[in-house]
Formats: structure tokens, sequence, C-alpha cells
């Protein structure tokens, strides 16, 4: 059954239905088809392209453009998902006004339907105005990885209660600027569940247990394709071992020549070929 198209609005209802809300991230054409077809609710094309993709050792080096590349080849493969461009960083800290035009370049350059920004109070402005400006806009909260060096490293958030109070406390405050959803990275489950209670926008789960409204996961995760994964990953398949195998046997196969066959190839139709030798000449001096 083809349901209908996700939009923004589609979020708050789902929240309100109290139906579940589904999320992977894509980074490319063919695997954001499969998502979609797979009847996901969103894809984030997320910053981590840089470390998933690029092979760049943390997200903040990935710039604008690449984030529009990648944006603009999910984005031609979704039918159905709300497809959400993911602000990279310095693309929305320095100032509002560039936080806008960056932002709507994910709409008007890419088909992005919406963009995600990483942070509370300190972009509250930039969110703000970005959703002043007609652009939807996602919040994530917790483990923030564009803040790595200000958070001292990769760690769960939020594990003592002043820090618990201030990501609550943030996501009140991107729901009250109108936020269509937040992301909690890395939280303990008990913060999760309560920010879950107390907004009415609907949270977006990664590594917060299972009382969010929603889940994330990078695809390359869940797919076996990461070379690590943190503790919150399920893997629902082994796609690295499948791949290698298959890698293994195309060079053993093309190195036995076992492959190509015959099976693999076109055929000359027999009088054309006849002629084709006739007209060359059969000898070895043939120039052709
Ligand atoms: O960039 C990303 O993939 C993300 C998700 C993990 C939420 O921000």
């Amino acid at each position: 059954m083809q349901r209908n198209k996700v939009t923004t609005v589609t979020f708050r209802e789902m929240k309100e239905r109290g139906e579940r809300i589904t999320m992977l991230t894509a980074y490319d054409c063919p695997t954001a088809r499969l998502v979609d077809e797979a009847g996901i609710d969103a894809i984030l094309v997320g910053d981590s392209v840089a470390n998933v993709i690029l092979g760049y050792k943390d997200t903040l080096a990935v710039t604008m453009e690449e984030m529009l590349h990648h944006t603009r080849a999910v984005a031609r493969g979704v039918k159905r998902a709300l497809v959400v461009g993911d602000m990279p960083f310095m693309s929305y800290q320095a100032s509002v006004e560039e936080a806008v035009r960056n932002a709507g370049r994910f709409l008007k350059e890419a088909g992005a339907e919406a963009v995600k920004v990483e942070g509370g109070r300190e972009v509250l402005d930039k969110v703000e105005a970005m959703i002043q400006a007609g652009i939807p806009v996602m919040g994530h909260l917790g483990l923030t990885p564009q803040w790595v060096h200000r958070l001292g490293g990769y760690k769960v958030q939020g594990r003592k209660q002043a820090a618990a109070r201030a990501i609550l406390e943030d996501a009140k405050k991107l729901e009250g600027v109108g936020v269509f959803g937040i992301v909690l990275e890395c939280v303990p489950w008990q913060l999760a569940k309560l920010i879950t209670e107390r907004v009415r926008v609907p949270t977006i789960g990664c590594g917060a247990g299972p009382y969010c409204d929603g889940q994330v996961l990078v695809l390359h995760d869940l797919l076996g394709l990461s070379q690590l994964s943190p503790r919150f990953v399920k893997r629902y398949a082994d796609l690295a071992t499948l791949v290698r195998g298959a890698l293994r046997r195309y060079v053993g196969e093309v190195r036995a020549g076992k492959f190509p066959t015959l099976d693999h190839s076109y055929e000359m139709d027999e009088a054309e070929f006849r002629k084709l030798k006739k007209s060359v000449g059969g000898g070895r001096e043939s120039s052709v």
C-alpha cells in the first residue's frame, strides 16, 4: 500500500496519534530509494556523511557544497519520505543571516524539505529566524557531534541533574520557537522519556532508549557496513561480510578466466562476421 507523502505536519500528527516515527540516514540516490521503498517516514542526509562516506575523521570538515551534493542525490531517489538536510558545522553558527541563507539553499537548490541543526539556546535565534523564513527545522540535543571539542569527546550527555535539566530546558526552548521535531542523541532513557512527555513535538531517539516518539540510526551502522558501531545500534544485516565475499569471488573468477563467459557476452551475426573477416583479411598482418 502506497502511504501518503510525509510532511513536517505529519510528524506532529503521528505524535498525537501515538504512532512511532521511523527515520534513517541516506547519502545517495540508490540507497535513498531502498530506504524510501521500505516505508521509512523521514530520511536524514546526515553530516555523518563526513565520516561514514567521505572518510573525514569527524563531522566538522564537511562543507555546505558537499552536503548539498548528497542531499540532491537523496532527493532524486525519494517519493514518500520527508527529506531532511543536516546543516554542517559553521553553516549556521556565525550569524542569523548566514544561517537563513544556508538553510534556504537546502530547500531551494537540493530538494530538502527541512533542515536539522545541533544545539539549543546557543542557536535559538538562528532556528527562530529560519522558521520565520518558512524553513522547517528539526533540533538536535544531547550528544551533538559538531560540539565535540566543547563536550570533551563523544560521551553520553545529561547523566547529572543539572545537565539533564539544561537539555530539557533546551527542548522546551526549541519547541517554543517552532521546531517540528527534536533528535535526542546519547542521553539516558529516563531523560529522553521525560522530554518526550513534556514537549508536544516528536522526539526522535538515537541512543536515547525506547520511550521517544521515533528512532533514527545511521544506515551503514544497521546494515553492518561501519567498522565501529556504538552500543545503541542494532545490526540488522552484515553487508560487509556479504560484500567482501562477493568481491573475493569476482577477483578469483576473473583471474581464473571463469568470468566473463560467453553467457555474459554479446554475439555478432555469423554472416556479418564472415563479411568482416573477408574485408579485413584473415592474416595476422591485418591493420585492423
Ligand atoms: O548526522 C547524522 O547522521 C545524525 C544522526 C545520527 C542523528 O545527526
